[in-house]
């Protein structure tokens, strides 16, 4: 192996750049040259692949967002593109390719290496920690602790005016970032996409909880199957039918995907960066590298984007039980 390319695919996420950082010097190390694609697959369909060195790194490690850009190719998901990417990259003999991304970026990757066997490795870039093979995603530590910060500060307010808060975070199929800032947060309730939110259930414990506690904190994950913090804000009010009582909804949005990488973001990053380019080394390939029980892990593509990563059972017994 003489050249390898990188990239970012999908959602951004904090850590990405130390992520580039670790492929980029990784690779130096080991005598290969190292390129950069710009804007995902699309940049590799259009040829955006820039030689890197290791200053192309400097003072990246603690920037959130990722300097090679990002962004989900409609084009990729066609035999045409990935033909069209395919020429670009043999163009300039790459014979390597790490793919910084979520499942959307994974499922590319193992199409593209089974249609023409460029080795590939990917590193697990998503706030939503939703990726089986890794025991965190990079980007899911900095997302759930500024979501935590948000909490802390709504939490302040919701207290000074015995308000009901419903806050909405990001996970569209995930309810890990909602579980995490929502145990961190002290959370009333936590409701998610992997398990039946019982509204019924949390009208009662609503009520029964007034009469200890004059505010409530509900985190909503974005993907939950009642809706929305807006709507479920609405139907719960209905049913509190309660005009003392004053709701609120705060949607923290894309607040969670920016800001600079926590310390352990980073060094996961670094970790996985590092991993990849030295498993292409070793002759592993349409695979992830992650970090499973603390230990470097290579998973197949094909096991990263078909097996769910459960939530921990315990996590939720655990806002159930400290709620009360
Ligand atoms: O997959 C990461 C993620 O941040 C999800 O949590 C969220 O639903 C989605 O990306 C938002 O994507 P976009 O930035 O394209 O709106």
């Amino acid at each position: 192996m003489k050249k390898i390319a990188v990239f970012t695919s999908g959602g951004d996420a904090p850590g990405m750049n130390a992520c580039i950082r670790a492929v980029v010097r990784t690779a130096i190390f080991h005598g290969i040259e190292v390129y950069g694609i710009t804007y995902g697959y699309d940049g590799m369909i259009n040829g955006n692949i820039k030689r890197m060195h290791s200053h192309s790194v400097s003072n990246i490690i603690q920037r959130g967002g990722t300097i090679l850009k990002s962004a989900r190719s409609a084009e990729f998901r066609t035999q045409e593109g990935r033909e069209k990417a395919y020429k670009q990259l043999i163009a300039l003999e790459i014979d390597g390719i790490v793919a910084i991304g979520g499942d959307g970026t994974f499922t590319g990757a193992k199409v593209f290496f089974e249609e023409f066997g460029i080795p590939t490795i990917g590193c697990p870039g998503t706030i939503d920690n939703d990726i089986y093979g890794t025991d965190y995603t990079i980007g899911f530590d900095t997302a759930v602790n500024t979501a935590l910060e948000a909490i802390d500060k709504i939490r302040d307010t919701a207290a000074a005016h015995d308000r009901i808060f419903f806050i909405e975070v990001m996970g569209r199929d995930s309810g890990y970032i909602a579980v995490e800032c929502g145990i961190g947060g002290g959370a009333e309730f936590v409701m998610v996409p992997e398990t039946e939110t019982d509204l019924k259930k949390v009208v009662k414990s609503l009520k029964n909880l007034r009469k200890s506690k004059s505010s409530s904190i509900i985190v909503v994950a974005e993907g939950d199957e009642e809706g929305n913090a807006d709507l479920i804000m609405e139907k719960v009010k209905v049913k509190i039918n309660d005009e003392d009582k004053e709701f609120k909804v705060t949607t923290l949005g894309h607040i969670q995907r920016g800001g600079n990488p926590t310390a352990r973001d980073r060094v996961l990053a670094s970790r996985c960066g590092m991993a990849a380019v030295e498993g292409l080394l070793n002759g592993e390939a349409n695979c992830m590298a992650g970090v499973v029980n603390g230990d470097v892990a290579y998973t197949p593509f094909a096991d990263c984007i078909g097996k769910t990563k459960p939530l921990k059972g315990d996590h939720l017994r655990l806002i159930e039980i400290l709620s009360i």
